[in-house]
Formats: C-alpha cells, structure tokens, sequence
C-alpha cells in the first residue's frame, strides 16, 4: 500500500473519501526480454533478406517484361496464359467481351478473321493492320498496332489460341510452330497489313 498524499491528508474527513484507492501509479517496467529478442531477430531477417534478394532485374521492365525473361528471372518457365496475355495486350481495344467497340475496333467474337485460317490470324499481330478491313460486314479504318518485338511466337500463339476458344469462338489451337513459320515467311514484309487488300491475299 502506497503513503497516501498530503492532498488526501488534507481531506480525510469522510469515511467514504477514506475508502477511495489511491491513484494509480505507472511504475518503470523494463521492455520485456523477449520483445527485444524479437526485434533483435527481426532486424537480422531483415539483413539476410535483403543481402540475400534478387536485384537482377531492371526496374524499367516493370510489368513489360516478356514472359520469357520472367521465366529466367523466376524459377521454371511457367505455361503461358493466353487470357492473361489478352487481358495485358488486347483488351483495351477489342475489350473483354471480344465485342470490339462499334465502329472503331473490330470485335473478336465471330470474327471470320479469328475463326479463319491461323496463318493469316497469325500475320496480323505480327505485322499490324492499318486501311479499310471488313469484319462481320462492318468497315472499320483504324490501327492494329505491331506485336512482332513485343511477344514471343509462343505468346502470340496462345493469345491466338484463347481468342479462337472466347465468346462462342470454336477453331482450332494456334501452335507456336504455325506462328514462328508465319513470322519467318513474312520477315521481308515491312509496316502493317492494308487491311482487306493485303489480308485477302494471305
Ligand atoms: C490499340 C488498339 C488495339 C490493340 C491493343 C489490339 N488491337 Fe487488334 N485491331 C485493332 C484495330 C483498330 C483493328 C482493325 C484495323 C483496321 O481497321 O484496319 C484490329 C484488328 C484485329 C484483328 C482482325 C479483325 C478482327 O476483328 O478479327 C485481329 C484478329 C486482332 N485485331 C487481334 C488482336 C490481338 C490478338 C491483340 C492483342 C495481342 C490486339 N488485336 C490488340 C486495334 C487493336
């Protein structure tokens, strides 16, 4: 039991003021060992952690990187997924529903360009398309941009693959060998496709 204070000595007058505790007093309690054992272990993770990081990869790859620098960065090449290669590349333009926006970009979905023969499909993010093309019986006039220098023939191949199995599509896989023999028979031509006038000839 603590001394009580001269202020209550002062006002010891009532049986209920002497029935009150004292007040309570915040004495000095040292941090408990095992607290500073934990920091202590903490801050020694956080050496071993980042001596022991990878910093290989340039920061200006960002999201950018292709898959496969992922794969040599990370452990084992993984599968390549076509749907998370279109949500990274195409859907701003041709959008999730394969729908295209009307009069702008073309849609995807029951496309005869999708459905049609892969090599053709193939030339197109290869090489990019720009002029009149004709898709479902609607003109469009815009610009398909280039994908040649940006994903690997197996990329292509497997976002040529997801689309032709979206939205009610029903064609046949786009193999990594029909693109590389698609990028290799079209490598003398330069700029994009002119629309229906080049693809028609394909
Ligand atoms: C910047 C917008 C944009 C992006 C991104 C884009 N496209 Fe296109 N795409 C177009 C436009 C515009 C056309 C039509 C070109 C024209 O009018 O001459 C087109 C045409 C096509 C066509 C032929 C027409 C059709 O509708 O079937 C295919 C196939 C195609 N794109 C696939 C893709 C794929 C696959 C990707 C992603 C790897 C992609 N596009 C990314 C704008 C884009």
């Amino acid at each position: 039991m603590k001394p009580v204070s001269k202020n209550q000595l002062k006002h010891q007058s009532s049986a209920s003021q002497l029935r009150e505790l004292t007040d309570p007093d915040e004495s000095a309690n040292p941090l408990p060992w095992y607290i500073t054992m934990a920091m202590g272990a903490l801050f020694m993770w956080g050496l071993f952690y980042i001596s022991h990081a990878y910093m290989g990869v340039n920061s200006f790859e960002g999201d950018n990187r292709t898959m496969e620098v992922a794969a040599v960065a990370g452990a084992a090449g993984p599968a390549i997924d076509g749907g998370e290669v279109y949500q990274g590349k195409c859907v701003a333009c041709h959008q999730a529903n394969g729908g295209g926006v009307p009069g702008v970009f073309p849609p995807l979905a029951g496309s005869e360009y999708v459905l049609g023969k892969a090599e053709k499909l193939a030339a197109i993010p290869l090489h990019g398309i720009q002029g009149k093309l004709t898709v479902k019986g609607a003109t469009y006039n815009g610009m398909m941009p280039v994908f040649a220098d940006l994903l690997t023939d197996a990329e292509i191949a497997a976002v040529l693959t997801h689309i032709r199995s979206q939205w009610g599509n029903k064609a046949e896989a786009v193999t990594e060998e029909t693109v590389k023999k698609v990028r290799e028979a079209t490598k003398s031509h330069t700029g994009p496709w002119n629309g229906d006038e080049d693809l028609s000839k394909l």
